[in-house]
């Protein structure tokens, strides 16, 4: 630690002086309190930042620090990017700070924990959900841990409030007892990664369509949420499972987990649905893009009496089909946000996601300092790439 007097050398520029017991001189006086912020700040990690639409900036933030008892800093093994953060880069998504920390998904190691957290301690190798949650209250003990009334969502910052992302070296995770989940040995980075979101997302969304072995399915979008939905709804025992998308790469991999792939670019997506359904449509549809132009192609494969489930975010002011379709459709609908804590505790316990070589999807790995490069080939999906993860 500094004592009064003592140099040290920020970012290897001009050395500065603590220059009383009171401050620090970097140009202007800093009080004492703000010495141990200021340090971090020149001695700090390298982070993805939300710049503007379609601009990441890669830039030195402050470390994380604990400001509650029940805080852990995780230093982060590996983080992923997510379509979630493709609403964001585009701009659909509005309302996040400029120079938030990007990113929601990540698996690493615990280096500092705060006195209240006793589940965890300095060392423990953890995965976590997207958002936080408390354990306690309503929501979380129903499992819809995505709504904790005390949650946060990762990489979401608005107004100065709210919570910095895991695009980063170091993430703080509030509530870590009851947030982060313990990673063993024996399960992959990747597949715990993917647990924290896109897996466990996959399932809610399968289990929120009724999908069991009698019905034909529809799930529409094959990016990494969509193919975990196509492995969710072959786990729930579908048997007659499509799969749309414009990509004939993630068709082949929805091939190989088990859907019958529908290019809608080349193929009239209604037209095979309806066929093979004796003109009805289809008992529920999955709809994992986030358009309304996905959502209206739902409720047009859709048979009188399904159910739409949808996970994709929408960010469109109305839906793409009107009350009266609905009330003709007798339509049952699903939407929201995955319970990631609920889901992802669950199909580890039950051993499901051990079962498949989901890990596949991750076709793309870079460094952290090319984080600029790895959402501009996982957003135009450069060479073939599925799913992109990043190495701090
Ligand atoms: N509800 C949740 O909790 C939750 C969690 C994670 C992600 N999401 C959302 O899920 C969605 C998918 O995420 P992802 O990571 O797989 O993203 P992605 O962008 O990689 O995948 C979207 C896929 O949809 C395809 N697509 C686009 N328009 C289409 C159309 N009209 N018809 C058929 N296919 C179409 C694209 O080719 C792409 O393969 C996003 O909206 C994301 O925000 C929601
Ligand atoms: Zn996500
Ligand atoms: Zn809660």
């Amino acid at each position: 630690m500094f004592r009064c007097g003592d140099y040290f050398n920020p970012m290897n520029s001009k050395s500065c002086r603590i220059d009383s017991k009171w401050g620090i001189k970097v140009g202007n006086f800093i009080k004492y309190d703000q010495i141990n912020f200021s340090l971090s700040y020149f001695h700090g990690m390298q982070a993805l930042t939300f710049g503007g639409v379609e601009t990441i900036i890669r830039q030195s933030v402050p470390d994380p620090r604990v400001l509650e008892p029940t805080d852990a800093i995780v230093q982060i093994t590996l983080s992923g990017i997510c379509g979630s953060d493709l609403h964001v880069y585009h701009g659909r998504e509005t309302g996040i700070d400029h120079g938030t920390v990007m990113g929601h998904e990540f698996v690493g190691t615990i280096v500092e924990a705060g006195d209240g957290v006793k589940k965890f301690k300095k060392g423990s190798r953890v995965l976590s959900p997207f958002t936080t949650s408390c354990g306690a209250c309503f929501y979380c003990r129903i499992g819809l841990t995505c709504r904790c009334e005390k949650g946060d969502l990762f990489g979401w910052v608005q107004s100065g409030d709210g919570l910095q992302g895991a695009q980063a070296q170091y993430v703080r995770v509030p509530m870590a007892d009851t947030t982060l989940i313990s990673l063993s040995n024996d399960l992959s980075e990747e597949k715990g990664l993917l647990l924290g979101d896109v897996f466990s997302t996959g399932f809610f969304c399968a289990e929120n369509a009724g999908v069991n072995e009698k019905g034909t399915y529809v799930v529409i979008g094959c990016g990494p949420v969509g193919l975990m939905t196509i492995v969710a709804a072959k786990h729930l025992g579908a048997e007659n499972l499509f799969a749309i998308d414009l990509s004939d790469k993630r068709l082949q991999v929805a091939k190989e987990f088990g859907a019958i792939p529908v290019n809608s670019l080349k193929t009239d997506a209604k037209t095979s649905i309806l066929n093979s359904t004796n003109g009805r449509g289809a008992d529920a549809v999955m709809e994992v893009v986030g358009s309304g132009e996905a959502l209206r192609l739902a409720i047009d494969l859709l048979r009188p009496g399904g159910t739409i489930s949808s996970v994709g975010v929408h960010t469109a002011e109305n839906f793409s089909f009107s009350p009266g379709e609905a009330y003709d459709k007798n339509l049952v609908y699903k939407i929201g946000r995955c319970p990631a804590h609920y889901y992802a505790e669950k199909l580890l316990k039950e051993e499901v996601i051990q079962q498949y070589p989901v890990d596949k999807i991750i076709t793309h790995h870079f460094a952290l300092e090319k984080g600029e490069r790895a959402y501009e080939v996982f957003d135009k999906k450069l060479d073939d790439c599925i799913k992109a993860v990043l190495h701090p």
